[in-house]
């Protein structure tokens, strides 16, 4: 049923989030109103893509395709063969992203999307010595990747038959691109920013990124990071027709998971990433409030409040029964100004939202902050898992989930109660991206039962006395 469903998915998709509706929507309301659409789309992607045994081929093919560097650590009277160690420019294997790493004299020229790479003291075992890639970790997903340059790496046998320098460079460089779904808020940070700090920290600031696709919005948005990450001025190099040189190269960002990072795959886990960003936007709070520790502070709690679609019906009610708990209650959308919120953000203690971009900001909060996650019909909790359920633990959150009745749903106000967009969600899955969006992302508010929901408030006051 999902692979003849595949075509209908990826097509109505991209028709529907083409650059055009980006520019139409604006980036404000762009940020936060798409966001189970993409999730949507990245999680469904997986089981309608080719069968793990085809990519496992691909993947193989590409390591014939492998360049040989001399290790030194290798003792010398041992044999020349074994003292190489055959290490492959591009890894094609990673689910959601490509990267090819290029040690030695490395040239670029912007305008032709083309890299060469010097092979003097190199071995191509097999076939191939150029390579494609697109620097966006969202691979498979064609919408997306639809919109991110394509890169040719070419090996050169000498330096000679390589473009003259017109700039020489003495750091690494890193390729990559803020096109895709840059520009929504969950994206921006899955995408990009914790795949950029993943490839990029280690450089310790002495790194020159090349960004292709560039949007100026999103450079300003994440200036504080990126300034972080690199004491270099961006170059966009789209616009630089000249050749650039470098002592080495990175083309395309690590991924390991949505919003998270597998810490036994790199020096840096999510913690690091989250102390980062502490100290890139100067945010205070290293912890959550502890109630047991006395001082008679309220706990705050942040109302994530939405106004297009997915809103709560009733914030005023809402918010005054968490005050009546003891709860400093602060009401407010998320917006463009990344240093404003998240000086917000890590000044409370708890957030709730109905599920959407906005939740994205979790990664601001104090460890042991909670997260409450308001789950609205359509068969959507396994994805509110994906997106923040889990990367809420890896930040060392809590996680509290309320899933939304149908009385609180404004689809009651639509639809018959026996009808299939309460009893049967999946098909209205089937019937394709633009239905399933309509009915359930653009067209659902909730309106919180508070009787029902303050013992979610009275658990996550529980949580903070431990
Ligand atoms: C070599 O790689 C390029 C770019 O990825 C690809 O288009 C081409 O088909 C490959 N050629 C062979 C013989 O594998
Ligand atoms: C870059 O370095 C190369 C090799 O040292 C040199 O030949 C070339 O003139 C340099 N180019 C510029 C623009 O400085
Ligand atoms: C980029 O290359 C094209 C030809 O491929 C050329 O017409 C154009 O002038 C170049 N752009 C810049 C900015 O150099
Ligand atoms: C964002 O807010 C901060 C602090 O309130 C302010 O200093 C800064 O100018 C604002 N940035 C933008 C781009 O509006």
């Amino acid at each position: 049923m999902l692979s003849s469903a595949k075509m209908t998915y990826e097509t109505i998709f991209a028709r529907s989030f083409s650059r055009h509706d980006q520019k139409k929507f604006g980036c404000g309301a762009f940020v936060g109103c798409l966001i189970i659409a993409f999730s949507f789309c990245t999680v469904f992607k997986p089981l309608l893509g080719p069968l793990p045994v085809l990519n496992l081929h691909l993947s193989f093919g590409v390591g014939l395709k492998m360049l040989m560097t001399e290790d030194t650590s290798v003792p010398q009277q041992m044999d020349i063969k074994t003292k190489e160690v055959i290490k492959p420019i591009c890894d094609f294997s990673e689910r959601r992203s490509d990267v090819c790493e290029m040690n030695g004299d490395t040239r670029i020229h912007g305008n032709s999307s083309t890299i060469f790479v010097a092979s003097t003291e190199v071995t191509i075992l097999a076939g191939n010595s150029s390579w494609s890639i697109k620097p966006y970790a969202r691979k498979g997903d064609e919408a997306a990747m639809g919109q991110i340059s394509k890169f040719t790496i070419k090996m050169a046998a000498a330096s000679q038959d390589m473009p003259y320098c017109t700039q020489n460079h003495s750091v690494p460089a890193i390729v990559f691109s803020t096109g895709g779904y840059a520009g929504n808020h969950f994206h921006d940070f899955t995408d990009v920013v914790i795949p950029l700090y993943l490839t990029s920290r280690e450089f310790n600031g002495e790194v020159q990124f090349l960004i292709t696709n560039k949007q100026s919005f999103w450079i300003n948005k994440y200036r504080a990071v990126i300034q972080k990450l690199s004491r270099y001025e961006i170059i966009d190099i789209d616009r630089e027709d000249g050749v650039h040189c470098f002592p080495s190269m990175i083309v395309g960002l690590k991924h390991h998971k949505e919003l998270g990072i597998d810490h036994s795959r790199s020096p840096y886990s999510m913690k690091d990433f989250r102390q980062f960003l502490r100290s890139s936007y100067s945010l205070k709070r290293e912890t959550a409030i502890k109630l047991s520790d006395g001082g008679g502070k309220r706990p705050r709690l942040l109302i994530i409040s939405r106004r297009r679609s997915r809103s709560f019906m009733n914030e005023g009610e809402i918010t005054d029964m968490a005050r009546s708990l003891g709860f400093d209650v602060v009401v407010k959308e998320a917006h463009s100004n990344l240093s404003r919120f998240a000086q917000l953000v890590n000044s409370c203690d708890v957030i709730m939202g109905v599920h959407g971009a906005g939740l994205t900001n979790i990664v601001f909060l104090p460890e042991n902050a909670i997260l409450i996650q308001v789950v609205p019909l359509g068969g959507v909790e396994w994805v509110a898992r994906i997106d923040f359920g889990e990367p809420a633990k890896d930040m060392k959150l809590r996680y509290l989930e309320y899933k939304i009745g149908e009385k609180e749903s404004s689809l009651i106000e639509q639809y018959p109660v026996d009808h299939q967009v309460f009893r049967d969600p999946y098909s209205i899955h089937k019937q394709g991206w633009v239905a399933f969006r309509s009915v359930y992302l653009d067209k659902q508010n909730v309106k919180l039962d508070v009787g029902k929901f303050r013992s979610t408030l009275l658990e996550a006051l529980q949580l903070l006395h431990m």
